[in-house]
């Protein structure tokens, strides 16, 4: 019988409850993470003079040559990786000294922990794919200032913009992305050790110790939270949501401008499929998969969510089912971001569709509008009366057009109060409205040449965040092996 029922319980499991019980598959993620919880758990231990260096020095060998076996070895009736390498130990150093690993703690703290520090690397990871799809976003952006292209509300045309404004719109919002991962990983580098079941523990131990032998910011203040919360978990696959929503926009984006309709990019080879029936087919199946994949990581927020929400404290064996949700929408996003930044990297721009677009369906009316505002100080919303009536009759507006019907709205032509046919005509170019947008965040090219210039320096930024994550938590891990070195 297991080390762990022999005691209390005299029923072997059957396979079908095992299977139904076990977290073995979802804790392959843990395994690597586990091993470490375990070396400063024990090594902290030993300072504290709770177990013997004798002890300490042969469970830290036996993790030692566990963490080589791998998970695989591991006997995989077991009802998680914890207990699994737990059993092991005691194969391999006897219950006598490996039975002794297991003071003071319990696997409510240890699979926290354990989460926790796998997580961690995994968000500083996606941060650093973020970063790359930004600056990559940026490049195609800074080679855009000048390509006109169609801006839409309502996914009908409506003002003149760049290329290059419309990618920073993107960009603006992943770097959003950027900081809540940012946040979330704050949040989740912290340290449950310590709290035990949820009560914490008579033993002495130091849960600043293993904070520090694993890098971990500083302690969950509270035992029983530390043990029951997830929520590290849902504000980082928060942060996971609201990315896919980004990323799935810039798909669905892709999708339609590649389209016979759009024709305003050709997506790279590479990130296309074709039809097994219909040989001219060009279809963008890797752009259309990561839209589909915001479902799935949406799903997963959903999952952890519902699963978490009344539960009761402190531990409940409820949230060994949200972790594999985590894992899932880890790797989707994960997998969407690079999808996603090497079909922006190589895809063909026809800079010469964009611009012709961007003449289609009137869209210097609002400057029109504004420009007789500029011109006769007559008020907006009149100007918008009349351009409305301009373009519904879908002709090009001509300065004796607008001046019948100012003169039947209001009495007067606009052409008698100050509007040109100059005025006109340079209110009408496409490329004069966005010069003159060059308000902050305007598509002007003097405001987006501005902004990507500014952007090296966030990016920077960004870059040295993510090092200096790994740096700390690098030395934490440098730290635990000397620990572990010195022991004779
Ligand atoms: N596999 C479990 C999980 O993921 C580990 C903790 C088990 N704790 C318990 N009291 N049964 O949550």
């Amino acid at each position: 019988m297991d080390i762990l029922r022999r005691g209390r319980l005299s029923e072997e499991q059957d396979e079908a409850i095992k299977n139904f019980t076990s977290s073995m598959e979802a804790d392959k993620r843990i395994f690597d993470a586990d091993i470490e919880v375990d070396r400063a758990h024990v090594i902290m231990l030993k300072e504290q003079g709770i177990i013997s260096e004798h002890d300490c020095s042969a469970i830290i060998s036996g993790l030692e040559k566990i963490k080589k076996e791998g998970i695989s070895v591991l006997d995989p009736s077991y009802e998680d990786v914890h207990i699994a390498i737990e059993a092991r130990l005691i194969e391999l150093a006897g219950e006598e000294t490996g039975g002794r690993m297991h003071s003071a703690r319990s696997r409510n703290d240890e699979v926290a922990a354990c989460i926790r520090l796998s997580l961690r690397s995994e968000l500083a990871n996606l941060m650093q794919e973020v970063e790359t799809l930004v600056s990559t976003i940026a490049d195609r952006a800074a080679e855009h200032h000048e390509t006109i292209m169609p801006g839409y509300t309502h996914t009908q045309h409506a003002q003149p913009t760049t290329l290059a404004h419309h990618l920073l719109a993107y960009v603006s919002a992943f770097l959003r992305d950027i900081e809540r991962i940012k946040g979330a990983y704050e949040r989740t580098n912290l340290n449950p050790l310590g709290a035990a079941a949820f009560a914490s523990t008579g033993f002495p131990i130091s849960r600043k110790r293993t904070t520090e032998l694993l890098g971990f910011e500083s302690e969950l203040g509270n035992s029983m939270d530390a043990v029951s919360t997830r929520d590290f978990m849902i504000e980082s696959m928060g942060s996971y949501s609201n990315l896919m929503t980004n990323l799935a926009r810039l798909a669905e984006e892709l999708i339609l401008w590649s389209s016979s309709e759009f024709d305003f990019i050709e997506l790279d080879d590479r990130y296309s499929s074709t039809s097994s029936i219909m040989p001219q087919k060009k279809n963008p199946d890797i752009a259309e998969l990561m839209r589909a994949k915001t479902g799935t990581v949406h799903g997963a927020l959903m999952s952890v969510l519902t699963i978490c929400k009344a539960l009761p404290y402190s531990y409940n064996r409820d949230l060994q089912e949200a972790t594999p949700h985590l894992w899932r929408s880890t790797d989707a996003v994960r997998s969407s971001i690079r999808m996603a930044e090497g079909m922006i990297r190589t895809m063909k721009i026809k800079k010469e569709r964009l611009k012709k677009a961007s003449g289609i369906g009137f869209t210097s009316a609002t400057e029109l509008a504004d420009t007789i505002v500029r011109t006769t100080g007559i008020p907006f919303r009149t100007a918008h009366h009349i351009v409305g009536s301009i373009a519904k009759t879908g002709k090009a507006p001509l300065l004796s057009d607008l001046d019948r019907l100012s003169l039947d709205l209001m009495g007067e032509k606009l052409s008698d109060k100050g509007l040109s046919e100059e005025a006109l005509i340079h209110a009408l170019d496409p490329s004069e409205n966005i010069k003159m947008r060059n308000i902050l965040g305007g598509p002007a090219p003097e405001e987006t040449e501005r902004r990507t210039a500014a952007l090296n320096k966030e990016l920077e930024g960004i870059r040295n965040d993510i090092d200096l994550m790994r740096k700390k938590a690098d030395a934490a891990s440098r730290k635990l092996e000397k620990a572990c070195q010195s022991l004779s």
